[in-house]
C-alpha cells in the first residue's frame, strides 16, 4: 500500500511540466513529508484494525458483538487501568494510548480484556488472577519480582551487576572483600529505596535487616563531566518459551545535575539520578544532535560517542546480552511462579532496565523497574518516547502470543530472546547449550525462518 502511494506521488510530480529544478526538489520534499505522515497514519490504522479484528474474534459466539457500546459492529475491548492516585497523571500516557486504540475503560468490577495494574496484582487480586479467561491479559507475570526486586537482582551473581552483600548475613564476606579491594566504594540499599549515599564502610550500619551493600561504579562514563544512567524499555510476551524484546526506538538518558568531578560523596547530585535530572537537551555536547538533528536521546548519545572514535554497538550489544542473561538466569523461577495460574498466555510485562556505563564502555545493571514511571509532567519531551513504547508494546501483544505475528509487528522493538542469528551462519545450528527444550525449539524455528527470509534472523 505504501509503495503504491509512493508511486502515485512520484508520477504526479514527473507528469507536470515544472522546469525549475529546485521547485521540483521542494515538491519532492513535500511529497516525502506527506508520505511519512500517511505511513504513520497507516500504522496507527493497522494497529487499530488488528486490535479490532482480534477482539471481535475473541468475542465471537458471545452476545458482546451485538451489544451497542458505540455505533461500531464490533465489541470494543475494555482496559482496566489500576493504580494508587490514578488521576495524578503518571498513568496519563497509558490511558491515552489505550483510548486511541479504541479501548473502553472499565470501572472496578467490570469485565475487562486487559488489566494494566501499576501495582503487582497477584496478591491483591488473587482470586481474580487464578480465574482469568483465555482472552484476558495482565501486564505482569507472576514472579516478575525475581527480576525487579532489588535484593534479588543485586545478589544474583551476574557479572554485569555490581557485586552485593546481604546484611547482616554476609557482613564478614563484605568486610573481607573490602579489605582486599581498598579502592572500592559502597552504597547501602534496601528494596524500597534507591542508593542513598556513598559511605566509607565504617559509616554504614551493617546490622540493618533487609538491606544490602553494593559496590559503587566509581569510573562512570561522563558526558561534559556528568554521570548518567540509561533506561531500556523491555517487553516480555512469553516466558515458556521466553520471548523478550527491547524497545530500540529510543532509550531514556538521565544525567546527574552536578558534574562528577571533583567527587564528593556529600553532594548526591554528582552521582544520583533523581526526579530533577538533567535531560539530554540540556547537556551541551548532546543538545545540538537532539534539537537540530532530531536524533532522539539514544541517537544523540550514539553520535557523540562515535565522534570520540568509539563503537556504539559495543555498548548496545552488552545491554542486550545483559537483559538476555537476566531472563535466562531467572527463567526457572518465572516458570515455577506462573505454573500456579491457569495459563501463562494471560500475562505480559513491560519493564525498564537501568544501566550505568563506565569509561571502558562496560555496562552495569543497576535495577529493573516493574512499573516504570511514564509521567511526562516533569519533561514534556518524554511524551513521545512513552507513547511509542506503549504503541509498540500493544502492537506486540494485540494478537495472542504468536511468535510469527509478534515478529511481523515488532515495530521498533528488537528481539533479544530467542537470540538473533547471523544470516551468514544460519545454516549451522546455533549454540543452544543451557536452553530449555521450549527455548531450543523456538530458536530453531527462528533459524528455519531466517534461512528463508532474512528479516526473521533478528
Ligand atoms: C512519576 O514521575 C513524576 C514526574 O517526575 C512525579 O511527579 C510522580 O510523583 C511520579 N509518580 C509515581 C507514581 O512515582
Ligand atoms: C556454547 O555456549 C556455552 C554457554 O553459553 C559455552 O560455555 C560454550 O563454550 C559454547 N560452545 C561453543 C561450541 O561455542
Amino acid at each position: 500500500m505504501g509503495v503504491l502511494l509512493g508511486g502515485g506521488v512520484g508520477a504526479g510530480v514527473s507528469g507536470t511540466h515544472i522546469s525549475r529544478r529546485h521547485m521540483r526538489f521542494l515538491i519532492g520534499v513535500a511529497a516525502v513529508l506527506v508520505f511519512g505522515a500517511v505511513l504513520t497514519a497507516l500504522n496507527v490504522y493497522e494497529l487499530h484494525k488488528l486490535t479490532r479484528e482480534h477482539w471481535s474474534k475473541a468475542h465471537v459466539g458471545g452476545d458482546a458483538v451485538a451489544e451497542g457500546r458505540g455505533a461500531s459492529h464490533y465489541a470494543r475491548p475494555v482496559v482496566w487501568i489500576r493504580g494508587n492516585k490514578k488521576n495524578s497523571g503518571y498513568l496519563m500516557h497509558i490511558t491515552n494510548v489505550f483510548h486511541r486504540l479504541g479501548y473502553d475503560q472499565a470501572n472496578d468490577g467490570d469485565d475487562w480484556d486487559v488489566l494494566w495494574s501499576h501495582n503487582y496484582p497477584f496478591r491483591e487480586l488473587k482470586a481474580m488472577m487464578t480465574n482469568l479467561k483465555p482472552q484476558q491479559r495482565v501486564n505482569h507475570f507472576p514472579g516478575s519480582g525475581f527480576i525487579s526486586n532489588k535484593v534479588n537482582l543485586a545478589i544474583s551473581g551476574l557479572s554485569f551487576v555490581p557485586k552485593a552483600f546481604r546484611m547482616p548475613a554476609e557482613k564478614e564476606e563484605l568486610l573481607a572483600h573490602a579489605k582486599n579491594n581498598p579502592e572500592i566504594m559502597f552504597v547501602q540499599k534496601s528494596n524500597n529505596h534507591r542508593g542513598i549515599k556513598i559511605e566509607k564502610l565504617d559509616a554504614l550500619d551493617l546490622g540493618t535487616e533487609g538491606t544490602f551493600v553494593q559496590e559503587f561504579v566509581h569510573n562512570p562514563l561522563l558526558v561534559d563531566g556528568h554521570k548518567f544512567d540509561i533506561g531500556v524499555y523491555t517487553i516480555v510476551t512469553s516466558i515458556e518459551p521466553l520471548r523478550v524484546y527491547i524497545f530500540e526506538g529510543d532509550v531514556l538518558f538521565r544525567f546527574c545535575p552536578e558534574k562528577y568531578h571533583p567527587f564528593d560523596p556529600d553532594v548526591r547530585d554528582k552521582y544520583v539520578v533523581g526526579d530533577d535530572y538533567l535531560p539530554v537537551w540540556k547537556v551541551p555536547s548532546l543538545k545540538s544532535y537532539y534539537k537540530d538533528f532530531g536524533f532522539g536521546m539514544k541517537g544523540s548519545f550514539d553520535a557523540w560517542l562515535r565522534a570520540q572514535d568509539k563503537d556504539t554497538e559495543v555498548v548496545w550489544d552488552a545491554v542486550r546480552d545483559a537483559i538476555r542473561n537476566v531472563f535466562y538466569s531467572k527463567e526457572a523461577a518465572l516458570i515455577q511462579a506462573t505454573s500456579h495460574y491457569p495459563s501463562p498466555s494471560n500475562f505480559f510485562e513491560m519493564m525498564r532496565f537501568d544501566f550505568v556505563i563506565d569509561d571502558q564502555l562496560r555496562v552495569h545493571l543497576m535495577e529493573a523497574n516493574m512499573s516504570p514511571n511514564l509521567s511526562s509532567s516533569h519533561f514534556k519531551e518524554n511524551r513521545l518516547l512513552y507513547e511509542q513504547v506503549m504503541f509498540n508494546l500493544l502492537s506486540l501483544i494485540s494478537q495472542l502470543s504468536q511468535a510469527y505475528v509478534e515478529h511481523k509487528q515488532k515495530g521498533e522493538c528488537r528481539r533479544v530472546i530467542p537470540q538473533p542469528i547471523n544470516p551468514d551462519h544460519a545454516h549451522e545450528p546455533a549454540n543452544m547449550s543451557g536452553l530449555t527444550p521450549e527455548n531450543t525449539f523456538l530458536t530453531e524455528w527462528f533459524r528455519g525462518k531466517c534461512l528463508i527470509d532474512k528479516t526473521f534472523c533478528s
